[in-house]
């Protein structure tokens, strides 16, 4: 079985053999299980996810494995923060019971040949600048909860697409669980935090958080009957001008399937439809976010 956790360690699985005795164990006595995906590098924002599933659960396990498949080789894989005696003492502080860390053979045994693909929310936003990393998400996360059977599963909204693709896989591929959103946590500028944050050297961290000013403003003036198109044209254009390197995207779309929302101006009865998402480059580093239009 795991290694025995302390007040400062939660227990420790890193065999998907030992990860299921614990977890089955637990279900034969009657508690509910839920699941926190990560690749570690952890944060407040992914705390937030495990005290969200501590309360909604008897028993939190929580995953670190960074993941190769949803890196490109020209992508960070090599330098992406790696900090497990860190992580594992914030996990147990955040109410996690087991923390479940594979190696990249145990994840992907040699000979290992099976992908998951979920076509079309895929190839849109992330998807076309990133064409592998849906793929790499949908198998390790499919993988995951195969591995781990929880009841429920968490994913942060500040993945909005990631956190889409993985309910159409789950529903699709009739798995289970029950996938479960969690907010997005911010700093206090309103940059949304992220393991990717720690690349940003001070003069672009400052640029950084300039991007939640932005997005806010574009919302309003959308929410109050601004044309979607030319507001979301200035944004870009003040995006780059405030010393953003590159826009990806700054789009609005309809929340539940990402579809275009991108002519005329939206009516108040439809602003509880509509996210803004953006990506945007600073330097080598790229930074995503989204936002409701409405308070919700
Ligand atoms: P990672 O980037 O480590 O994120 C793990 C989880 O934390 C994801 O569900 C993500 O949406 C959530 N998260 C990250 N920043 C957040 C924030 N500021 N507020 C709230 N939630 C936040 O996403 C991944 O890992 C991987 O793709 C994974 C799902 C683990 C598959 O490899």
């Amino acid at each position: 079985m795991s290694s025995h956790s302390s007040d400062s360690m939660p227990a420790v699985s890193r065999s998907v053999k030992d990860l299921r005795e614990n977890v089955s164990s637990w279900r034969k006595h009657g508690l509910k299980v839920a699941f926190v995906p990560t690749m570690g590098a952890l944060h407040e924002g992914h705390l937030s996810l495990v005290e969200l599933a501590r309360n909604k659960a008897d028993k939190v396990v929580a995953s670190i494995f960074i993941n190769p498949r949803q890196f490109a080789a020209h992508e960070d894989l090599d330098t992406y923060p790696r900090n497990e005696t860190e992580d594992l003492m914030k996990l147990v502080t955040a109410g996690c019971d087991l923390a479940f860390l594979p190696d990249a053979e145990e994840m992907y045994p040699q000979g290992y040949s099976t992908s998951v693909a979920v076509d079309g929310l895929s190839r849109d936003l992330c998807g076309l600048s990133r064409p592998h990393f849906f793929g790499g998400v949908a198998t390790v996360v499919c993988k995951l909860l195969n591995q781990c059977q929880p009841d429920i599963a968490i994913f942060g909204e500040k993945d909005y697409q990631q956190l889409l693709v993985i309910k159409r896989m789950v529903r699709d591929l009739d798995m289970p669980v029950s996938i479960i959103g969690g907010p997005i946590i911010r700093e206090e500028d309103g940059l949304a935090m992220s393991s990717r944050n720690a690349y940003l050297s001070s003069a672009e961290r400052e640029v950084a958080g300039k991007l939640n000013r932005i997005m806010t403003s574009a919302i309003n003036e959308i929410a109050t009957g601004a044309d979607i198109q030319v507001t979301l044209q200035r944004a870009t254009n003040t995006l780059l001008t405030e010393g953003f390197d590159r826009v990806d995207y700054f789009e609005l779309r309809r929340k539940a399937d990402l579809s275009f929302i991108d002519k005329g101006t939206l009516p108040a009865a439809q602003l509880d439809t509509a996210r803004l998402f953006a990506a945007v480059i600073i330097g080598k580093t790229r930074l995503i976010d989204n936002m409701p239009l409405s308070g919700t």
